[in-house]
């Protein structure tokens, strides 16, 4: 089932199943989260959105609200702290969307326009519903659809937005066979378990805020810059969150709780709602997608085209980088991945679990089916027969592409040789029975990150890292990391994390975490361990070694770096209703060497059962004449329950990263990528019917 790639010292380290070493506090209760922290002399924020999706604020009433039970202030444009824009966020360019209550303007439906503090979370709820606010109101435009003519470039950011090479139009012309299809995926929302909560407050000249974050570093470096503080002088810290996945950075209600504690000079907590979080949090934007693909009559492209649009606020620019999974999974004589955005009146866009290859790899793995249908080849033998030697348009090597070693497991696994191609063949009551497959991939980087490590002299050992530990299981990693390099039993090891005072480390996200701080944590841990190999008595302080992977994270060679992964579903579509089921998942992924195995299942199965739910569920509605959202909350806004989802099986393949020390890749992300496809897939082979619409909903199977 379970392969380790390097012989451990230690039994039970790296390799091992492993439970959350939190695991019994989180599910007792002693395990406290942001919103939970007591604070004496606490006050509660609570944030009053526009209700309209274009214009400006006339007035904010603010007295008679003033005069209500409990309330002590009411914040806005008028009367703020002021706070600058000039500065850069972590996409590189400053964020207004950060920049609250500092103007009179109305971008978007649910912009933060004024800010009641009261004495309790109930009063300053019922005061801001109150609060009386008049606009003038502008016409708005929210609506998204492929080909909108007003579309732009947007300026490269994390990938650059166009790539080609060779003749497009003349290899299509050559091809025996052509694809040419469009798709699209809906607005799909961030449903942490935990909603955002932040508590600020000063303490002695200093900011601290506990929040529930994805990186303290992050928040905390964002916050100096926002109210032209010395960085020394804000501490956030993060200890428990309760999932994050691209929504928890800075976010507006971080930004008001410090307002409002320098403001009343107290503790102010802000804890958003579910119906909130849909315009506070970001989203993943919707997508029109346009894939041309042209291939000979074996299956052999020669043409791959893929056009991506997705959507951004006037606010700021977000991209969703559809198109990039392309660039990465096969190579053609002409090869074209272009992005375009569209700026509307809505709330910008952010990261979500693989940003662009989870909405891209719908469209890419959906068409590549339809190759294989048209070409008559098998799905599998089809991407075999595509797999590039070198990056497609990079010409880099990877660093290890292991991605037909998944599907050759995963085939066996799932029984695919037995698999009739032909669909809509089998049925078994008011059931047509399909099966589909697609690939997976994700990018596997590295960030720096600093680390420190102490023996103490009754033979434990302290990590201190400044990780996030959002809910995957990181914490345990690392603990299990630290008793590898260590040769010392798990339990004599306890990790220190969320604590911005702890020092600069990567944040949790782009599936970098655990691998950027196994880094360090591996460094600092091998040092200790040579030291102490020197024998001598520890000192009552301790000894510490500690790391910083700047350097070494800076000289790794320009490589293709990725992790791959095959996906396999088997759907059931009522006839009658158009419900599709789900009937077994299975996901074979090359992503590294895996640390925990309990953890590393818990995240590919996590990340496959997402990709169910944006195949079947997941879809915000937003009406055009309101220019916000119909339903937004966890009755209109389906995402997949226990109930929805079947048997799911995640297994690996052998892949150790070969450039890093403890042979990590990072699995956060890989597990949604290409699932949605799967299921599609699935479902055109059990009813013969193309479904390229997200979600795959009952009315539209019918
Ligand atoms: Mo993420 S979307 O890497 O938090």
């Amino acid at each position: 089932m379970t392969t380790t790639t390097q012989a451990t010292a230690v039994t039970g380290a790296v390799g091992t199943a492993h439970t959350r070493v939190e695991g019994r506090d989180k599910v007792t209760g002693a395990a406290r989260y942001a919103g939970e922290i007591p604070f004496a002399e606490l006050a509660h924020g609570w944030l009053v959105l526009s209700t309209i999706a274009r214009g400006r604020i006339r007035s904010v009433e603010a007295d008679p609200v003033l005069a209500m039970p409990g309330v002590l202030a009411v914040l806005h444009h008028q009367n703020a702290p002021r706070v600058t824009t000039d500065y850069m966020s972590i996409t590189g360019t400053p964020d207004p969307t950060l920049a609250i209550l500092q103007h009179d303007r109305v971008p978007y439906a649910g912009w933060p326009v004024a800010l009641v503090v009261a004495e309790t979370s109930e009063q300053a709820r019922e005061a801001a519903e109150a609060l009386v606010i008049e606009y003038d109101e502008e016409p708005h435009d929210v609506a998204f659809f492929a080909g909108r003519p007003d579309v732009y470039t947007p300026a490269d950011s994390v990938v650059p937005t166009d790539e080609v090479k060779g003749d497009m139009e003349a290899e299509l012309a050559a091809s025996a066979v052509v694809v040419d299809v469009e798709y699209t995926t809906p607005e799909e929302y961030h449903s942490p378990l935990e909603p955002h909560a932040a508590t600020a407050h000063w303490d002695g000249g200093r900011l601290d805020v506990v929040d529930s974050n994805q990186s303290t570093m992050w928040v905390a470096g964002e916050l100096a810059q926002l109210f032209s503080l010395d960085p020394a002088s804000v501490r956030v810290r993060s200890e428990h969150v309760g999932g994050g996945f691209g929504s928890k950075g800075v976010r507006p209600h971080q930004v008001a709780a410090v307002m409002a504690a320098t403001v009343l000079q107290r503790p102010v907590r802000m804890v958003l709602t579910r119906r909130q979080m849909f315009s506070l949090v970001g989203y993943r934007s919707p997508t029109a997608q346009r894939i041309r693909l042209g291939a000979d009559s074996d299956g052999r492209l020669r043409a791959l085209d893929h056009h991506a649009q997705a959507l951004t606020s006037t606010v700021h620019e977000f991209l969703e980088p559809s198109a990039y999974v392309g660039r990465v999974l096969y190579d053609a004589d002409a090869h074209r991945t272009t992005h375009r955005l569209v700026r509307l009146d809505v709330p910008t866009p952010t990261f979500m679990r693989a940003p662009g290859a989870a909405s891209g790899s719908f469209a890419l793995e959906s068409a590549l089916d339809e190759l294989a249908e048209k070409c008559g080849v098998d799905p599998i033998a089809l991407r075999a027969r595509n797999e590039p030697e070198v990056g497609p348009l990079s010409g880099l090597p990877f660093s290890s592409r292991n991605l037909l070693a998944c599907f050759e497991d995963g085939a066996r696994r799932f029984g695919w040789a037995d698999r009739d191609p032909r669909p809509g063949l089998r049925r078994e009551g008011r059931w047509l029975l399909g099966t589909g497959t697609a690939a997976a991939t994700h990018a596997a980087g590295v960030g720096p990150s600093t680390a420190a490590v102490t023996a103490q002299a009754d033979g434990t050992f302290d990590v201190r890292i400044n990780a996030t530990d959002i809910g995957t299981g990181a914490r345990t990693a690392l603990v299990l990391v630290a008793a590898e390099a260590l040769r010392a039993e798990p339990g004599r090891v306890r990790v220190h994390i969320g604590d911005s005072d702890l020092g600069p480390a990567m944040f949790a996200g782009g599936s970098m975490g655990t691998r950027s701080w196994a880094w360090a944590v591996m460094l600092a841990a091998r040092e200790l361990r040579e030291r102490l190999a020197l024998g001598g008595a520890i000192p009552p302080e301790g000894i510490t070694s500690r790391s910083d992977t700047s350097e070494a994270v800076g000289a790794l060679a320009q490589q293709e770096r990725h992790a791959f992964g095959a996906h396999f579903a088997e759907v059931a579509v009522d006839v009658t209703s158009g419900e599709v089921r789900v009937r077994r998942m299975l996901g074979v992924f090359a992503a590294g060497r895996i640390v925990n195995p309990l953890t590393a299942r818990g995240q590919f199965i996590g990340g496959m059962i997402w990709g169910l739910s944006m195949a079947l569920h997941e879809e915000a509605f937003r009406d055009s004449a309101s220019g916000t959202h119909v339903g937004a909350d966890f009755a209109g806004y389906h995402f997949a329950a226990n109930a929805d989802v079947p048997l799911i099986e995640a297994h690996w393949v052998d892949d150790p990263d070969p450039d890093d020390p403890v042979g990590i890749k990072g699995i956060g992300e890989v597990g949604i990528v290409g699932a949605a496809a799967a299921i599609a897939n699935a479902v055109w082979h059990a009813t013969g019917v193309r479904h390229r619409h997200l979600p795959i909903r009952p009315d539209r199977v019918l």
